[in-house]
This record gives C-alpha cells, sequence and structure tokens, in this order.
C-alpha cells in the first residue's frame, strides 16, 4: 500500500528579466493505492500527472506532505534507508527509445540489475540468464529471439515491453506507466495496456496509470481508482466507472465532453461542458482554480477554494461547490 498526504511540490522556474516564476504543480494532494490495486491519474498537460508520478517513484522530492509505503512514513527514513522501499515502485515512461541504452543488448540490459539482485540474494549466474527469460516471457515477448538484439532492432511495442520486463527485474510491487503508450504506433497500443492489465492480475503488482486520455483510464479495471488532476489539485476521485459514467465536477464533465463521438455508433452526451475560456495563469486565483474557465460558477466559487471531499447523494469525492451529475460522454447510439 502507498500512500501520500498533503503532497505539495513548487517549482521555481529560472525567468528573463522579470526574474523567476513559481509553479505550484501540487497543491496538497492525497492519494491511497492499496496492494494490487490500480489508479489512474487523469488530467491536462501540465497538471502535475508526472511530478506526482515521480514523487511516489522516489525520483522527485516534495516540499510537504507525507508519502508512506507499507507503512512506512518516508519522512522518518534517511534518504539511503528509503530507496529499499522505493525500489518497490518502478517507473515506465513514455518513450521506450531512450529509456533503453542504444549500444546495449536486450540481454545486457536484463543483466546489470539481475546481477544486482543475485548478489543481493546469494543467487547462480545461471539463475540471471533463466530469470531474464522469464521477464521476457512474461511481458510476451520470445527470448530466443530477443535477448541478442539491439533496441534499434525492435519496433516501439516491443521496446516498451522490454522496458517492462527491466522494471520486472527487481520484483516490484507497482509500476507507474507514464503515458506508457503515448509514443507507440497506435495499433500497438492496446497491447501494452494489455499486458499491464494482464500483469497486475497474475503478479499482482499494483498499476498507476499517469495519462491525459480519458480512454486509456478507463482501460484500468472496474475496481481502479480514477483522480482527476486540475492545476496540481485532485478535483474528484472515485471508482473509474462512476467518474466516468456520472462526472460531478464541470472540469471532469469538460474533458469527457471533448472526447471524440464514433460516427454512426454514438451520440454525443446531451448536456456537454465547453470551459469557457484558455487559462492565463498569470492572473492572480482566489476561489475555485476552474473558476474562471466554469460555465457554473457563484460568487462563492470566486472567493472561496473548495476542497477534496463528500456530499450527500454523491459517492464519489469531488471538489466543487456544486456538484450535479450532466450527461456529458457519449453512448451507443440506440438500436431504434
Ligand atoms: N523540473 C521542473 N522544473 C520546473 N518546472 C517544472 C519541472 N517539472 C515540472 N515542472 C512544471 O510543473 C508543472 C507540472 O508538470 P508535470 O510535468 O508534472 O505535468 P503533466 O501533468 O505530467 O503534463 P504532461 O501531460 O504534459 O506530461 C508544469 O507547469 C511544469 O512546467
Ligand atoms: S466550485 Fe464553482 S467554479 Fe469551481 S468547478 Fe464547482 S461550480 Fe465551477
Ligand atoms: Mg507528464
Amino acid at each position: 500500500m502507498i500512500t501520500g498526504t498533503g503532497i505539495v511540490k513548487t517549482f521555481k522556474q529560472r525567468g528573463d528579466v522579470l526574474g523567476g516564476r513559481e509553479v505550484k504543480a501540487l497543491r496538497g494532494v492525497d492519494f491511497s493505492i492499496p496492494k494490487g490495486g490500480a489508479a489512474s491519474f487523469i488530467g491536462e498537460s501540465g497538471c502535475g500527472k508526472t511530478t506526482l508520478g515521480r514523487i511516489i517513484a522516489g525520483l522527485e522530492t516534495h516540499d510537504e506532505g507525507e508519502i508512506a509505503i507499507d507503512g512506512v512514513p518516508m519522512s522518518s527514513l534517511r534518504p539511503k534507508q528509503r530507496q529499499p522501499h522505493f525500489r518497490k515502485i518502478q517507473m515506465i515512461h513514455q518513450d521506450p527509445y531512450s529509456a533503453l541504452n542504444p549500444t546495449r543488448t536486450i540481454h545486457q540490459t536484463l543483466y546489470a540489475p539481475l546481477a544486482l539482485r543475485a548478489r543481493q540474494t546469494g543467487r547462480s549466474k545461471a539463475w540471471i540468464d533463466e530469470r531474464a527469460a522469464e521477464v521476457l516471457s512474461l511481458v510476451g515477448l520470445d527470448p530466443g529471439s530477443v535477448l541478442a538484439r539491439y533496441p534499434h532492432q525492435l519496433s516501439g511495442g516491443m521496446r516498451q515491453r522490454v522496458v517492462i520486463a527491466r522494471a520486472l527485474t527487481v520484483d516490484p510491487e507497482m509500476l507507474v506507466a507514464d503515458e506508457a503508450v503515448s509514443m507507440i504506433d497506435v495499433s500497438l497500443r492496446l497491447g501494452i495496456l494489455a499486458l499491464l492489465k494482464d500483469l497486475r492480475e497474475r503478479l499482482g503488482v499494483a498499476v498507476l496509470f499517469i495519462t491525459h486520455d480519458v480512454a486509456t483510464s478507463r482501460y484500468i479495471g472496474d475496481d481502479g481508482e480514477l483522480y482527476v488532476i486540475y492545476r496540481g489539485q485532485v478535483v474528484e476521485r472515485g471508482p473509474v466507472d462512476t467518474v466516468i459514467a456520472d462526472p460531478v465536477h464541470p472540469y471532469t464533465q469538460s474533458l469527457l465532453s471533448a472526447i471524440p463521438v464514433l460516427h454512426g455508433l454514438e451520440e454525443p452526451g446531451e448536456q456537454p461542458v465547453v470551459p469557457l475560456e484558455s487559462l492565463d495563469e498569470s492572473k492572480a486565483d482566489t476561489g475555485c482554480l476552474f473558476a474562471r474557465r466554469c460555465p457554473f460558477r457563484t460568487d462563492r466559487c470566486e472567493s472561496e477554494l473548495p476542497v477534496l471531499g463528500r456530499t450527500d447523494g454523491v459517492p464519489q469525492e469531488h471538489a466543487c461547490f456544486h456538484p450535479e451529475r450532466r450527461s456529458v460522454i457519449a453512448r451507443p447510439v440506440s438500436a431504434s
């Protein structure tokens, strides 16, 4: 189980003559991903998804808040003591080509982490070769034909499978897949998503999907939780099917309204939500972070910040003063 409480991260970006500016990448995020569970972070570019994923994987520090892995608060440990805990969480990046060393064969790529593991656990060289073949089989690759090859000799989909196999060499408890299919040929994407789902079922490894594509987030499975992030704040959180079928936050509704309709097969939702204006980050915010774009804002929204919580009659958590179900997503065309 990995939990985060009140995670805050601010970046200081170097500026020109006006000096740098601060970017509030995360504004007090809480999350909880159970052992073997699934979660998805969605939201538009720059909302803080990767930053949160990197913090969860121990690749980025945070300014405030606490991360606990299997009940152990990371703040109670020295950086070196945290390493074995963060090892349980492996990140899979967007670009499988840059994630692999082009001068190393797949065998060499897998050998290094496995040799370390063998040293730590007193295993033999034969075990390393066996395990290398095993992790490749787990990701649906034929070890015999892949081990001797270099990354450039593989397709994008195969390369991403090798990246996942490499992550499996350390027996992780959670995979953080950050836009893991966005740079892969469309025809191969589903295969990688199915693989992650399959690894979850077969190995019990938890999967965290980070994506700006709502359709991908749907793929995590019925028991997964969806976190909708807007400008560093979780604005809606709940079971994936509930949030997608019955979103109550206007931002979630605008994301879902933007999904293209399949002509002839679907009809658009009856109440699509279109944000009012694009965001000018230089304007100061008071109140709700979505207020300047929200078609439903009231005076209260402009002066008070809604926090994530529950209200009567709404199954999911949300950060909105006026949560309301709207029919925004495309439905199959009725047979009549
Ligand atoms: N190392 C950094 N230095 C300065 N600013 C950063 C850094 N990393 C991220 N940011 C800023 O923090 C904010 C959140 O970035 P992040 O990469 O987490 O967003 P994202 O949701 O993953 O976006 P995308 O969908 O484009 O990948 C952005 O405004 C980004 O410019
Ligand atoms: S709190 Fe107000 S401005 Fe913010 S999303 Fe809800 S209705 Fe819109
Ligand atoms: Mg990102």
